[in-house]
């Protein structure tokens, strides 16, 4: 700021903006169309994923649908919905952990899809067990997915992009990540996910300062608590004598200023402005969708 302030003293007011101006031309206010573009998402054959991948559908996206073998027949329900609101999609069964499979899923996204404009690497895994009982193993399998995954998808994802050659700076490529409110304050009881989560704040921050020489934006959003069979598990794993829904339903209570649950819409809208044109000039953020848990 202080090197600015000195330019202005030594240049006119004019001068400084008709500079400034100089370098401007490429920022509209209208929110580009996506049609002809299109997506990776991981984990999508429900919860959240799905969530995204029907919202960017409805935003103009052709979509490949990934999720782990045991999900094809609920990504194959999400392609056919895509499908039925007039959107190219396809399925991409992949494990994101293992880098083989991640570069097949990118490839037949291609092939399917045409150039890939943008991936969102979603698919994450929870696990409930104190810090200090945490074996590498227990460590190992969060990390895989949480942390491995994530790097697996934006490195293929990126070198497809690098490869195209058609990433511009008014039409840049974008990775998006699922980070969590746990990036920003842990939950005591789900430690190995917390740290994995943290990661991917980081990994959003390493990869965007990477990336930015060839038009690639790297950013990544942080939800709070949403009704998903990932909380599902959440609420069994440590609520355990309690009934049914009930950690759910108290951490809404206790913890949420908006006093209600997020809903998988509700991350995808996030999601949708995170992969359209109007957030071309925003890149190594993590943006919390968490109806007031952390305010930052
Ligand atoms: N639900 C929440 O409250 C919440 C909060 C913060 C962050 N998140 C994050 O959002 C993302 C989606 O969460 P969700 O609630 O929809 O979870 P979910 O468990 O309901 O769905 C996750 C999907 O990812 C898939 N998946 C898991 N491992 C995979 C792998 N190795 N390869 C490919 N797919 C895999 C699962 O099969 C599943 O379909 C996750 O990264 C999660 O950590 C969720």
């Amino acid at each position: 700021m202080r090197f600015v302030g000195q330019l202005a003293t030594g240049l006119s007011r004019l001068q400084c903006l008709r500079f400034v101006g100089s370098r401007a031309g490429y920022s509209s206010t209208a929110r580009e169309q996506n049609n002809g573009r299109s997506v990776i998402v991981t984990g999508s054959g429900r919860g959240i994923g799905k969530g995204i991948a029907l919202r960017l559908a409805a935003d103009g996206y052709d979509v490949c649908v990934n999720d782990i073998s045991a999900n094809k027949a609920a990504c194959d329900e999400v392609v056919r919905d895509i499908q039925g609101m007039g959107r190219n999609a396809c399925t991409a069964i992949a494990d994101v952990s293992k880098r083989d499979e991640v570069k097949q899923m990118v490839q037949t996204s291609v092939e399917n899809l045409g150039p890939l404009s943008t991936l969102i690497a979603n698919a994450g895994v929870v696990q409930i067990k104190p810090i200090l009982e945490l074996t590498e193993e227990d460590f190992d399998s969060v990390f895989a997915v949480n942390v491995l995954g994530v790097h697996n998808c934006f490195a293929e994802a990126a070198s497809q992009m690098i490869r195209q050659g058609n990433c511009q700076p008014d039409r840049p490529g974008k990775l998006i990540a699922a980070a969590s409110v746990v990036s920003f304050k842990p939950f005591e009881r789900l430690p190995a996910y917390s740290i994995s989560k943290w990661a991917v704040r980081g990994m959003a921050q390493v990869y965007a300062m990477d990336l930015a020489k060839h038009h690639i934006t790297v950013n990544s959003y942080a939800p709070g608590i949403i009704g998903t069979p990932m909380w599902e598990k959440i609420d069994a794993g440590i609520g355990k004598g309690l009934p049914k829904g009930e950690v759910f339903n108290r951490s809404v209570d206790a913890d949420i200023a908006l006093k209600r649950p997020g809903y998988p819409s509700d991350v995808a809208k996030l999601v949708s402005f995170l992969a359209s044109s109007d957030s071309d000039y925003i890149t190594g953020q993590t943006q919390l969708v968490d109806g007031g848990m952390v305010f930052t």
